[in-house]
């Protein structure tokens, strides 16, 4: 074989291997939650009160949103206060939901005109009036809009939904026959969405927290060390490619 025939050889098996190794890869994720944590971290490093990483770790919000967009994510879910956030110093919880009404007041026009919708995950009791007010024209603004949906999960906990779930289903008189995983599902705060297929946590706890324990119980899980406020395109990015090259058997065996 000459030269030039040997080396065209070798790059057609090349570019196999590589097409190969791309078919393998999982399609990107369409539904990505997020437990956004290491804000108190970030702040502390730098000196800076807690809710100034409160502050940065909602800043940091608009770039991750249009990041998950171009990556074709259709849903995004994202923690942000949850049931037992309450148990913080008044100072902090106050904070957070001040920020939370600023995030709505300056940022709803922007998702809207992205074609975002927002959805509350939680219970909307004991969360401010004001804001209460804010989540509830946020939602009902945005509620047409299909580019992404946004899930804020916000007085949120795992159980509580469980609970609030069993709870309705009693109240609307289901028989036991009537439940099965599938009733459960509809009945809980994410009704008619897919569950999530990643679960990225920031900050390096590997704890579930309490967050989509239903809806998770087959995501993929990818934790990192980087703390909430620098989680950047980049990450996002690692974090879907780690995600693509995982083999999801559902509890079944490998295809
Ligand atoms: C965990 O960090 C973070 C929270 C409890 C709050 C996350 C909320 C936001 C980023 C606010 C914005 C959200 C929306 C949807 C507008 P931590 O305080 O536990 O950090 P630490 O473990 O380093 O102390």
């Amino acid at each position: 074989m000459t030269l030039t025939a040997s080396l065209k050889t070798r790059i057609a098996s090349l570019s196999s291997t590589a097409s190969a190794e791309k078919d393998a890869l999982l399609p990107p994720p369409q539904h990505i939650a997020i437990i956004m944590d290491g804000n108190g971290r970030w702040a502390k490093a730098r000196n800076l009160p807690r809710l100034a990483g409160h502050r940065a770790g909602t800043e940091n919000l608009r770039r991750v949103l249009r990041a998950c967009k171009n990556h074709g994510v259709k849903i995004v879910t994202l923690y942000a206060f949850s049931t037992e956030n309450w148990r913080r110093p008044a100072e902090e919880v106050e904070g957070l939901m001040k920020l939370l009404e600023t995030y709505i007041d300056r940022e709803l026009e922007a998702l809207h005109r992205e074609g975002v919708q927002i959805r509350h995950l939680g219970r909307l009791e004991r969360i401010p009036p004001a804001l209460q007010r804010k989540i509830q024209h946020a939602i009902e603004y945005t509620r047409n809009n299909t580019e992404l949906i946004l899930n804020v999960a916000l007085n949120y906990g795992g159980r509580a939904e469980i609970v609030d779930a069993a709870r309705r289903m009693l109240a609307e008189g289901l028989r036991p026959e009537d439940v099965t995983e599938a009733t459960f599902s509809r009945y809980l705060y994410t009704t008619g969405l897919p569950d999530p297929d990643l679960i990225i946590r920031t900050s390096g706890e590997y704890r579930v927290s309490n967050f989509l324990i239903w809806q998770g119980a087959y995501a993929e899980y990818y934790i990192t060390e980087v703390l909430w406020p620098d989680f950047d395109e980049k990450e996002l990015a690692k974090a879907i490619e780690h995600y693509r090259r995982r083999e999801r058997r559902f509890g079944g065996l490998k295809a």
